[in-house]
C-alpha cells in the first residue's frame, strides 16, 4: 500500500554495505531519508549516489541520517563502490540497503509495475524523529533528483516542526517565513514581534529561531 504523510515509517531489517540494518534502531530519534535508486552500475544512480556522499556533512548538520537503497545484493553494491568513487570524487559514506527479495521495496510501494515491474523508482522518504513520514517524492528512472532542494525541504519542515509558520514558494533558509493562520494577531505579535500583513491570510515576518 502507498505510504502517506503522518503515516508511521514501516519498520525492517536489511542487509547493507554497513552490515545487518533494523530500521528503526538503526534511525533512533534522529530525521532520516531513505531513498531508493533503481539498479547497482547504472549511470544516473552513480551520479545521485556520489552527490548525496558528497552532501554527507549538510545532512550531518541537520541531524538526518542517509539510507539508501538499491534491489541489488550487498556484494554487488560493494563491487559498484570504486565507480561512484572514480566519477563523483565522492566515497559512499553512509549505508546502502540490498533488498533483492524486493521487501523493502514492497513495504514501501517503491516499484511501480507500470513504470517497471522489477525495478524501483526514485523514492524519497524523509521521516521525523518520531518516525512519522514528512515528504514522499517519486521521480522516475530517468531523472536525477536535485538534493539541494531535499535539503532545502528538511530546512523548512524542521522549522515547521517548531515554529508555527509556513515557508513560502522557493523560500531558502533565512529568508521571511509566513505566519500560520491558525495564529491570531495578537499572539502572532507576541511571538514573532513586527509582521507585514500582505492580506489578512497572508502574514509574513522573520524567520524565527
Ligand atoms: C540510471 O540510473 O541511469 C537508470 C537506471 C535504470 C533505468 C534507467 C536509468
Amino acid at each position: 500500500m502507498a505510504i502517506r504523510l503522518g503515516d508511521t515509517a514501516p519498520d525492517f531489517t536489511a542487509e547493507s554495505t554497513e552490515g545487518t540494518i533494523s530500521f528503526h534502531d538503526w534511525k533512533g530519534d534522529s530525521w532520516a531519508i531513505l531513498f531508493s535508486h533503481p539498479k547497482d552500475f547504472t549511470p544516473v544512480c552513480t551520479t545521485e549516489l556520489g552527490r548525496v556522499a558528497g552532501l554527507k556533512p549538510e545532512f550531518d548538520k541537520r541531524n538526518v541520517k542517509v539510507l539508501g537503497l538499491s534491489v541489488d545484493p550487498v556484494d554487488s553494491h560493494n563491487d559498484w563502490k570504486g565507480d561512484i568513487e572514480d566519477v563523483t570524487g565522492n566515497a559512499l559514506n553512509y549505508p546502502l540497503l540490498a533488498d533483492p527479495d524486493r521487501t523493502v521495496a514492497d513495504l514501501y510501494d517503491m516499484i511501480h509495475p507500470n513504470a517497471n515491474d522489477t525495478l524501483t523508482v526514485r523514492s524519497v522518504f524523509v521521516i521525523a524523529p518520531d518516525n512519522t513520514v514528512k515528504l514522499t517524492l517519486t521521480y522516475p528512472a530517468s531523472t536525477g533528483r536535485n538534493f539541494d532542494e531535499l535539503l532545502r525541504v528538511i530546512d523548512s519542515l524542521q522549522l515547521t516542526a517548531n515554529h508555527s509558520v509556513a515557508t513560502p514558494a522557493d523560500w531558502k533558509n533565512g529568508e521571511d517565513v509566513i505566519i500560520a493562520p491558525a495564529v491570531s494577531d495578537e499572539d502572532a505579535k507576541e511571538r514573532f514581534g513586527d509582521f507585514d500583513a500582505k492580506k489578512p491570510y497572508l502574514r509574513v515576518t522573520n524567520q524565527p529561531g
